[in-house]
């Protein structure tokens, strides 16, 4: 097993110095500037390890055969695909850039590898192993880790924590479209003890926040929420508005029960009775619910004021769904 896992780390690690070195090759020159289109210099380049998986569908295999590996090592790898008519074993990644996925000890254990240009999947990544395990991988942590952050910046994809980076919020990790975990939780947990959710300002942004929200207030961790107006995502807006405005919003990023609170606002019309009713008992259950009583407390008088509602009257109906913690 231990042996297993040294040979994985072999492989990924060849797999990774022969993307970037094609990636510099003058006949894969496209890749090249795809990069350099998005902003992506080469200096960022080398400090990601970002490469190119050539379009030739099993030119790395060739490679790692000459080099005496064996089918079996390099299928259960997860980089090569054997395929199920003919037995034939091919490179899972070809023609597109490529991410390596670091563990914290700096090693890489995955990769995730973008189309050039439209396409599906834009993003293919490799498989879990006794290496990778998405659920407990942050890509960006082997780099924010090296410093002590006040806080962490919780992204969607690979371009943004490159771009976080870049314009020096180097404490951006991303948990890479696979849902947030309690693993992830926990990972975090071991860094710092409050993070801000920038997620993607989509539809499916706004649902992912809402869902890590309470994976993370579960494991303690202080939650802001930070939602970007005119930009689709964290790369979009640095290269609009630049990192001067992006730490500006990070200051001002909203506690999560506000986030919640206007999240919920927005499916009632509160000035219907009824509905109005409805509404404030769906943030009682919010506010009995949440993980801190402290928590509890200040929304709560805040609540009441806001809405003007009697504090009894709220109080009362939180009770209802107050779940006791010591
Ligand atoms: P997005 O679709 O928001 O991609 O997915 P992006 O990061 O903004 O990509 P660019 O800017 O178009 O290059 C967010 C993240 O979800 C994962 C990737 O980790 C991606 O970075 N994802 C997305 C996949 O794994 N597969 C996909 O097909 C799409
Ligand atoms: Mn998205
Ligand atoms: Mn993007
Ligand atoms: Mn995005
Ligand atoms: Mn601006």
């Amino acid at each position: 097993r231990a042996n297993k896992k040294a040979l994985f780390l072999e492989i990924y690690k060849k797999a990774a110095r022969y993307y970037y070195y094609s990636l510099n090759q003058r006949e894969n020159e496209h890749a090249l500037n795809y990069f350099y289109q998005r902003g992506i210099s080469q200096e960022v380049i080398k400090h990601f390890g970002l490469g190119y998986a050539p379009a030739d569908y099993n030119i790395f295999y060739r490679m790692m055969k000459q080099e005496g590996y064996e089918d079996e090592d390099l299928v259960e790898s997860g980089l090569f695909i054997k395929s199920k008519s003919k037995g034939v074993v091919f490179d899972r990644f070809s023609d597109r850039v490529m991410f390596p996925i670091f563990n914290i000890n700096k090693k890489v254990v995955a990769f995730g590898g973008r189309i050039l240009g439209e396409g599906q999947p834009k993003y293919l990544n490799s498989p879990e192993s006794l290496l990778f395990d998405k659920s407990r991988t942050l890509y960006g942590l082997h780099i924010a880790r090296q410093e002590k952050h006040p806080y962490y910046i919780l992204v969607e994809g690979y371009m943004d924590v490159i771009a976080m980076h870049v314009a020096g919020f180097t404490q951006t990790v991303a948990s890479l479209g696979t849902a947030f975990t309690e693993g992830h939780a926990r990972l975090l947990k071991r860094h710092t003890e409050q993070v801000v959710i920038l997620y993607d300002s989509d539809g499916a942004g706004k649902k992912a926040a809402l869902r890590a929200i309470p994976i993370l207030r579960s494991q303690g961790i202080q939650v802001k929420v930070l939602q970007l107006e005119d930009s689709k995502d964290p790369d979009e807006f640095l290269k609009k508005h630049g990192a001067d405005e992006m730490r500006k919003l990070l200051e001002e990023a909203e506690s999560h029960v506000w986030f919640r609170i206007k999240e919920i606002e927005s499916q009632y019309h509160l000035d219907l009775p009824d509905e109005r009713v409805k509404f404030l008992q769906e943030i009682a259950k919010l506010l009995g619910n949440l993980e801190s009583s402290i928590e509890q407390n200040i929304y709560t008088k805040e609540i009441a004021m806001k809405y003007q509602v009697s504090l009894d009257a709220l109080e009362a109906e939180i009770k209802k769904y107050f779940v006791a913690k010591q």
